[in-house]
Protein backbone atom coordinates (compact mmCIF):
# COMPACT_ATOMS: atom_id res chain seq x y z
CA UNK A 1 0.00 0.00 0.00
CA UNK A 2 1.49 3.54 -1.37
CA UNK A 3 1.60 5.90 2.08
CA UNK A 4 1.46 9.89 1.33
CA UNK A 5 4.69 10.91 3.66
CA UNK A 6 6.27 14.19 3.90
CA UNK A 7 9.81 14.16 5.64
CA UNK A 8 10.98 17.29 7.43
CA UNK A 9 14.20 18.09 7.01
CA UNK A 10 16.50 16.80 4.12
CA UNK A 11 19.82 16.90 5.61
CA UNK A 12 21.59 13.30 6.24
CA UNK A 13 18.75 11.27 7.70
CA UNK A 14 15.98 13.02 5.75
CA UNK A 15 17.40 12.63 2.22
CA UNK A 16 17.81 8.69 2.17
CA UNK A 17 14.75 8.49 3.51
CA UNK A 18 12.79 10.46 1.08
CA UNK A 19 14.67 8.95 -1.64
CA UNK A 20 14.21 5.16 -0.41
CA UNK A 21 10.74 5.50 0.67
CA UNK A 22 9.76 7.18 -2.94
CA UNK A 23 11.90 3.83 -4.16
CA UNK A 24 9.52 1.84 -2.28
CA UNK A 25 6.53 3.21 -3.91
CA UNK A 26 5.31 5.85 -1.78
CA UNK A 27 4.16 9.84 -3.02
CA UNK A 28 6.94 11.74 -0.87
CA UNK A 29 7.46 15.37 -0.49
CA UNK A 30 10.66 16.53 1.78
CA UNK A 31 10.32 19.96 3.25
CA UNK A 32 13.16 22.20 4.63
CA UNK A 33 13.78 25.57 6.03
CA UNK A 34 16.69 25.82 3.74
CA UNK A 35 15.42 26.54 0.39
CA UNK A 36 18.95 25.32 -1.55
CA UNK A 37 18.04 22.33 -0.20
CA UNK A 38 14.49 22.17 -1.24
CA UNK A 39 15.10 23.23 -5.23
CA UNK A 40 18.35 20.68 -5.36
CA UNK A 41 15.93 17.86 -4.59
CA UNK A 42 13.10 19.61 -6.88
CA UNK A 43 16.11 19.76 -9.86
CA UNK A 44 16.50 15.56 -8.76
CA UNK A 45 19.79 16.76 -7.26
CA UNK A 46 20.90 14.70 -3.60
CA UNK A 47 21.66 17.06 -0.75
CA UNK A 48 23.96 14.97 0.57
CA UNK A 49 27.61 13.26 -0.67
CA UNK A 50 26.57 9.39 -0.57
CA UNK A 51 27.00 6.17 -2.64
CA UNK A 52 24.00 6.46 -5.02
CA UNK A 53 22.30 8.89 -3.42
CA UNK A 54 22.70 10.90 -6.50
CA UNK A 55 21.33 8.32 -8.74
CA UNK A 56 18.19 7.48 -6.63
CA UNK A 57 17.28 11.20 -5.92
CA UNK A 58 17.27 11.75 -10.06
CA UNK A 59 15.17 8.27 -10.63
CA UNK A 60 12.49 9.57 -8.11
CA UNK A 61 12.32 12.75 -9.68
CA UNK A 62 11.85 11.77 -12.64
CA UNK A 63 9.20 9.13 -11.60
CA UNK A 64 7.72 11.95 -10.06
CA UNK A 65 7.13 10.16 -6.53
CA UNK A 66 9.35 12.56 -4.72
CA UNK A 67 9.40 16.36 -4.39
CA UNK A 68 10.11 19.08 -2.33
CA UNK A 69 8.89 22.30 -0.37
CA UNK A 70 9.17 24.80 2.26
CA UNK A 71 5.40 24.88 2.42
CA UNK A 72 4.63 22.91 5.49
CA UNK A 73 0.76 23.49 5.11
CA UNK A 74 0.85 22.00 2.25
CA UNK A 75 2.96 19.47 2.90
CA UNK A 76 0.93 17.94 5.78
CA UNK A 77 -2.17 18.46 3.71
CA UNK A 78 -0.80 17.08 1.36
CA UNK A 79 0.38 13.50 3.42
CA UNK A 80 -1.04 11.07 5.61
CA UNK A 81 2.27 10.79 7.80
CA UNK A 82 5.25 13.18 8.80
CA UNK A 83 8.49 12.33 9.50
CA UNK A 84 10.62 14.56 11.29
CA UNK A 85 14.13 14.45 10.71
CA UNK A 86 15.50 17.67 11.55
CA UNK A 87 18.89 17.73 13.69
CA UNK A 88 18.99 17.28 17.50
CA UNK A 89 23.01 18.25 17.92
CA UNK A 90 24.51 18.78 21.31
CA UNK A 91 24.92 22.12 22.93
CA UNK A 92 28.36 23.28 24.65
CA UNK A 93 27.36 21.98 28.01
CA UNK A 94 26.17 18.46 26.34
CA UNK A 95 22.46 18.87 26.26
CA UNK A 96 20.52 18.43 23.39
CA UNK A 97 19.39 21.12 21.41
CA UNK A 98 15.64 20.63 21.09
CA UNK A 99 14.71 23.60 19.42
CA UNK A 100 14.55 22.43 15.79
CA UNK A 101 12.41 19.85 16.98
CA UNK A 102 10.36 21.77 18.92
CA UNK A 103 9.81 24.30 16.10
CA UNK A 104 8.92 22.10 13.49
CA UNK A 105 6.22 20.48 15.60
CA UNK A 106 4.72 23.47 16.55
CA UNK A 107 4.30 24.14 12.43
CA UNK A 108 3.31 20.85 11.54
CA UNK A 109 0.88 21.23 14.40
CA UNK A 110 -0.76 24.66 13.03
CA UNK A 111 -0.94 22.69 9.70
CA UNK A 112 -3.03 19.58 11.75
CA UNK A 113 -5.54 22.43 13.25
CA UNK A 114 -6.69 22.84 9.43
CA UNK A 115 -6.90 19.65 8.74
CA UNK A 116 -10.35 17.40 8.44
CA UNK A 117 -8.23 13.66 8.32
CA UNK A 118 -6.12 12.07 10.75
CA UNK A 119 -2.48 12.91 10.72
CA UNK A 120 0.16 11.05 11.98
CA UNK A 121 3.47 12.55 13.04
CA UNK A 122 6.76 10.53 13.66
CA UNK A 123 9.97 11.34 15.09
CA UNK A 124 13.06 9.91 13.05
CA UNK A 125 15.50 12.53 14.74
CA UNK A 126 17.57 10.91 17.78
CA UNK A 127 16.10 12.31 20.63
CA UNK A 128 16.53 11.67 25.12
CA UNK A 129 13.44 8.97 26.17
CA UNK A 130 11.16 11.34 27.23
CA UNK A 131 11.72 14.21 24.90
CA UNK A 132 8.27 12.73 22.82
CA UNK A 133 6.27 12.63 25.85
CA UNK A 134 7.54 16.42 27.28
CA UNK A 135 8.64 18.46 24.18
CA UNK A 136 7.41 16.95 21.15
CA UNK A 137 3.50 16.23 21.97
CA UNK A 138 2.70 19.30 23.83
CA UNK A 139 4.53 21.68 20.87
CA UNK A 140 1.97 19.19 18.74
CA UNK A 141 -1.18 19.72 20.66
CA UNK A 142 -0.56 23.52 21.64
CA UNK A 143 -0.45 24.54 18.10
CA UNK A 144 -3.03 22.25 16.90
CA UNK A 145 -5.47 22.70 19.71
CA UNK A 146 -5.94 18.77 19.39
CA UNK A 147 -4.92 15.65 21.60
CA UNK A 148 -2.23 13.40 20.84
CA UNK A 149 -3.48 9.93 20.20
CA UNK A 150 -6.74 10.64 19.53
CA UNK A 151 -6.90 13.28 17.40
CA UNK A 152 -3.64 12.61 15.78
CA UNK A 153 -0.85 10.15 15.81
CA UNK A 154 2.07 9.95 17.36
CA UNK A 155 5.18 7.70 17.38
CA UNK A 156 9.00 7.43 17.57
CA UNK A 157 10.46 5.36 14.87
CA UNK A 158 14.60 5.61 15.29
CA UNK A 159 17.25 5.36 12.52
CA UNK A 160 19.97 3.01 12.75
CA UNK A 161 21.97 3.90 9.29
CA UNK A 162 25.15 5.09 9.05
CA UNK A 163 26.50 8.08 7.26
CA UNK A 164 28.64 6.57 4.21
CA UNK A 165 26.43 2.99 3.62
CA UNK A 166 23.22 4.70 4.66
CA UNK A 167 21.03 3.40 1.94
CA UNK A 168 22.38 0.03 1.97
CA UNK A 169 22.15 0.21 6.09
CA UNK A 170 18.09 1.58 5.26
CA UNK A 171 17.46 -1.28 3.16
CA UNK A 172 18.90 -3.86 5.50
CA UNK A 173 18.27 -2.83 9.14
CA UNK A 174 18.76 -5.15 12.16
CA UNK A 175 14.96 -4.49 12.78
CA UNK A 176 12.43 -1.47 12.75
CA UNK A 177 11.24 -0.15 15.68
CA UNK A 178 8.19 1.93 16.20
CA UNK A 179 7.45 3.47 19.68
CA UNK A 180 4.23 4.76 20.17
CA UNK A 181 0.68 4.17 22.91
CA UNK A 182 -1.77 3.78 19.88
CA UNK A 183 -2.37 1.15 17.56
CA UNK A 184 -3.17 2.81 14.87
CA UNK A 185 0.05 4.69 14.46
CA UNK A 186 2.02 1.52 14.16
CA UNK A 187 -0.03 0.65 11.76
CA UNK A 188 1.00 3.37 9.83
CA UNK A 189 4.68 2.68 10.05
CA UNK A 190 4.08 -0.72 9.52
CA UNK A 191 2.84 0.28 5.97
CA UNK A 192 5.54 2.47 5.77
CA UNK A 193 7.82 0.02 5.88
CA UNK A 194 6.18 -3.35 4.32
CA UNK A 195 8.49 -3.57 1.84
CA UNK A 196 11.89 -3.88 4.10
CA UNK A 197 12.34 -7.23 4.65
CA UNK A 198 13.38 -6.98 9.04
CA UNK A 199 11.53 -8.05 12.04
CA UNK A 200 9.05 -5.24 12.82
CA UNK A 201 8.69 -4.19 16.97
CA UNK A 202 5.76 -1.91 18.02
CA UNK A 203 7.14 -0.73 21.70
CA UNK A 204 6.27 1.95 24.24
CA UNK A 205 7.60 5.16 23.17
CA UNK A 206 10.16 5.23 25.88
CA UNK A 207 11.90 2.01 25.08
CA UNK A 208 11.95 3.00 21.33
CA UNK A 209 13.83 6.51 22.33
CA UNK A 210 16.07 4.84 24.51
CA UNK A 211 16.78 2.01 22.45
CA UNK A 212 18.44 4.61 19.73
CA UNK A 213 20.23 5.46 22.67
CA UNK A 214 21.63 2.42 23.81
CA UNK A 215 22.41 1.20 20.34
CA UNK A 216 24.68 4.25 19.60
CA UNK A 217 26.09 3.54 23.39
CA UNK A 218 27.22 0.22 22.55
CA UNK A 219 28.54 1.28 19.04
CA UNK A 220 30.54 3.77 20.82
CA UNK A 221 31.57 1.42 23.74
CA UNK A 222 33.11 -1.40 21.24
CA UNK A 223 34.60 1.12 19.44
CA UNK A 224 36.61 2.69 22.07
CA UNK A 225 37.32 -1.05 23.77
CA UNK A 226 39.06 -2.23 20.24
CA UNK A 227 40.98 0.77 20.48
CA UNK A 228 42.26 0.22 24.21
CA UNK A 229 42.56 -3.48 23.25
CA UNK A 230 44.82 -2.30 19.75
CA UNK A 231 46.61 0.30 22.60
CA UNK A 232 47.15 -2.51 24.64
CA UNK A 233 48.30 -5.23 22.28
CA UNK A 234 50.53 -2.69 20.63
CA UNK A 235 52.42 -1.62 23.83
CA UNK A 236 52.85 -5.72 24.66
CA UNK A 237 54.18 -6.36 20.57
CA UNK A 238 51.61 -8.53 20.15
CA UNK A 239 49.47 -8.68 16.74
CA UNK A 240 46.11 -6.87 17.36
CA UNK A 241 44.48 -7.45 14.45
CA UNK A 242 44.89 -11.36 14.80
CA UNK A 243 43.52 -10.50 18.22
CA UNK A 244 40.36 -8.62 17.26
CA UNK A 245 40.02 -11.57 14.41
CA UNK A 246 39.55 -14.36 16.44
CA UNK A 247 37.67 -12.21 19.37
CA UNK A 248 34.82 -11.48 16.91
CA UNK A 249 35.21 -14.95 15.43
CA UNK A 250 33.75 -15.77 19.27
CA UNK A 251 29.53 -15.29 18.47
CA UNK A 252 29.02 -17.81 21.33
CA UNK A 253 30.15 -14.75 24.16
CA UNK A 254 32.05 -12.28 22.84
CA UNK A 255 29.43 -11.17 19.59
CA UNK A 256 26.18 -11.92 21.38
CA UNK A 257 23.63 -11.26 23.90
CA UNK A 258 25.92 -13.39 26.45
CA UNK A 259 25.95 -11.26 29.77
CA UNK A 260 23.66 -8.68 28.14
CA UNK A 261 20.44 -11.24 28.46
CA UNK A 262 19.70 -10.54 32.50
CA UNK A 263 19.08 -7.14 31.39
CA UNK A 264 16.63 -8.49 28.22
CA UNK A 265 14.66 -11.53 31.07
CA UNK A 266 13.98 -9.41 34.20
CA UNK A 267 13.07 -13.15 36.15
CA UNK A 268 16.77 -13.93 36.02
CA UNK A 269 19.61 -12.27 37.01
CA UNK A 270 18.82 -9.89 38.58
CA UNK A 271 22.22 -9.14 40.33
CA UNK A 272 24.17 -9.47 36.97
CA UNK A 273 22.87 -6.03 36.07
CA UNK A 274 25.90 -4.41 37.67
CA UNK A 275 28.43 -6.40 35.86
CA UNK A 276 30.22 -8.90 37.55
CA UNK A 277 33.58 -8.80 36.12
CA UNK A 278 35.19 -11.01 38.52
CA UNK A 279 38.32 -9.79 39.00
CA UNK A 280 40.79 -10.46 41.34
CA UNK A 281 41.92 -7.02 42.56
CA UNK A 282 40.71 -7.28 46.65
CA UNK A 283 38.48 -7.93 49.28
CA UNK A 284 35.01 -6.82 49.00
CA UNK A 285 32.97 -6.98 52.34
CA UNK A 286 29.88 -6.08 52.49
CA UNK A 287 26.53 -6.97 54.80
CA UNK A 288 24.35 -6.44 51.64
CA UNK A 289 26.85 -8.91 49.60
CA UNK A 290 25.70 -12.75 49.54
CA UNK A 291 26.46 -14.26 46.80
CA UNK A 292 28.51 -13.92 43.83
CA UNK A 293 26.20 -13.97 40.63
CA UNK A 294 28.48 -16.47 38.92
CA UNK A 295 32.11 -18.27 39.03
CA UNK A 296 34.95 -16.36 38.07
CA UNK A 297 37.73 -18.96 37.66
CA UNK A 298 38.50 -22.67 38.27
CA UNK A 299 41.29 -21.35 40.33
CA UNK A 300 39.11 -18.87 42.48
CA UNK A 301 36.32 -21.61 42.72
CA UNK A 302 38.85 -24.42 44.02
CA UNK A 303 40.10 -21.56 46.64
CA UNK A 304 36.94 -20.45 47.47
CA UNK A 305 35.84 -24.58 48.06
CA UNK A 306 38.93 -25.19 50.19
CA UNK A 307 37.63 -22.69 52.19
CA UNK A 308 34.06 -23.86 53.15
CA UNK A 309 31.66 -25.89 51.45
CA UNK A 310 28.56 -23.39 50.69
CA UNK A 311 30.95 -20.94 48.34
CA UNK A 312 30.94 -18.35 48.40
CA UNK A 313 30.67 -16.97 52.31
CA UNK A 314 28.07 -15.19 53.08
CA UNK A 315 29.42 -11.58 53.60
CA UNK A 316 33.05 -12.30 52.41
CA UNK A 317 33.72 -12.39 49.15
CA UNK A 318 38.00 -12.81 48.15
CA UNK A 319 37.60 -10.88 45.17
CA UNK A 320 35.56 -7.95 44.23
CA UNK A 321 32.86 -8.72 42.29
CA UNK A 322 30.56 -6.03 41.23
CA UNK A 323 27.53 -7.87 40.31
CA UNK A 324 26.91 -8.18 43.97
CA UNK A 325 23.11 -8.99 45.25
CA UNK A 326 21.00 -7.82 48.04
CA UNK A 327 19.85 -10.66 50.49
CA UNK A 328 16.27 -9.69 49.22
CA UNK A 329 16.73 -10.02 45.28
CA UNK A 330 15.99 -14.06 43.95
CA UNK A 331 18.76 -15.97 43.73
CA UNK A 332 18.33 -17.22 40.17
CA UNK A 333 21.22 -16.15 38.06
CA UNK A 334 21.28 -16.58 34.28
CA UNK A 335 25.50 -16.71 34.16
CA UNK A 336 25.34 -19.33 36.63
CA UNK A 337 26.04 -22.87 35.80
CA UNK A 338 27.50 -23.96 39.15
CA UNK A 339 26.92 -22.06 41.86
CA UNK A 340 23.21 -22.52 43.11
N1 LIG B 1 23.42 11.43 10.20
C1 LIG B 1 23.31 10.21 10.67
O1 LIG B 1 24.07 9.29 10.37
C2 LIG B 1 22.19 9.89 11.64
C3 LIG B 1 21.88 8.56 11.88
C4 LIG B 1 20.83 8.25 12.73
C5 LIG B 1 20.12 9.27 13.35
N2 LIG B 1 20.46 10.58 13.10
C6 LIG B 1 19.67 11.61 13.76
O2 LIG B 1 18.73 12.11 12.81
C7 LIG B 1 18.52 13.51 13.02
C8 LIG B 1 18.86 14.26 11.77
O3 LIG B 1 20.22 14.09 11.50
P1 LIG B 1 20.87 14.58 10.12
O4 LIG B 1 22.28 14.11 10.15
O5 LIG B 1 20.00 14.19 8.97
O6 LIG B 1 20.80 16.19 10.33
P2 LIG B 1 21.20 17.34 9.30
O7 LIG B 1 21.72 18.45 10.09
O8 LIG B 1 22.02 16.76 8.18
O9 LIG B 1 19.79 17.77 8.66
C9 LIG B 1 18.78 18.42 9.38
C10 LIG B 1 17.93 19.21 8.38
O10 LIG B 1 16.79 19.72 9.08
C11 LIG B 1 16.48 20.97 8.49
N3 LIG B 1 15.57 21.70 9.35
C12 LIG B 1 15.82 22.37 10.52
N4 LIG B 1 14.69 22.92 10.99
C13 LIG B 1 13.70 22.61 10.15
C14 LIG B 1 12.31 22.88 10.09
N5 LIG B 1 11.68 23.62 11.02
N6 LIG B 1 11.58 22.39 9.06
C15 LIG B 1 12.17 21.65 8.10
N7 LIG B 1 13.50 21.36 8.10
C16 LIG B 1 14.25 21.84 9.09
C17 LIG B 1 17.84 21.62 8.29
O11 LIG B 1 17.79 22.69 7.37
C18 LIG B 1 18.65 20.42 7.76
O12 LIG B 1 18.58 20.33 6.34
C19 LIG B 1 19.38 13.89 14.23
O13 LIG B 1 18.61 13.78 15.39
C20 LIG B 1 20.46 12.82 14.22
O14 LIG B 1 21.00 12.62 15.50
C21 LIG B 1 21.47 10.91 12.26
Amino acid sequence: MSVRVSIFGLGYVGCVSAACFAKEGHEVVGVDVNVSKVDMVNDGVATIVEHGIGELVADMRQQGRLRATVDVGAAVRDTDVSLVCVGTPSKANGALELGYIERVCEQIGEAIRDKATRHTVIIRSTVLPGTTRDVVIPALERASGRVAGRDFGIGMNPEFLREGTSIHDFYAPPFTVVGTEDAATADVVRALYATIDAPFHAVETGVAEMLKYSCNCFHGLKVAFANEIGNVAKALGVDSHEVMRLFSLDTKLNISAAYLEALASPSVGRACRRTCVGSPIGPRRSTSTRRCCRPHSRAMRSRSSARSTSWPRRGGHEWACLGWRSRREPTTCASRPWSR
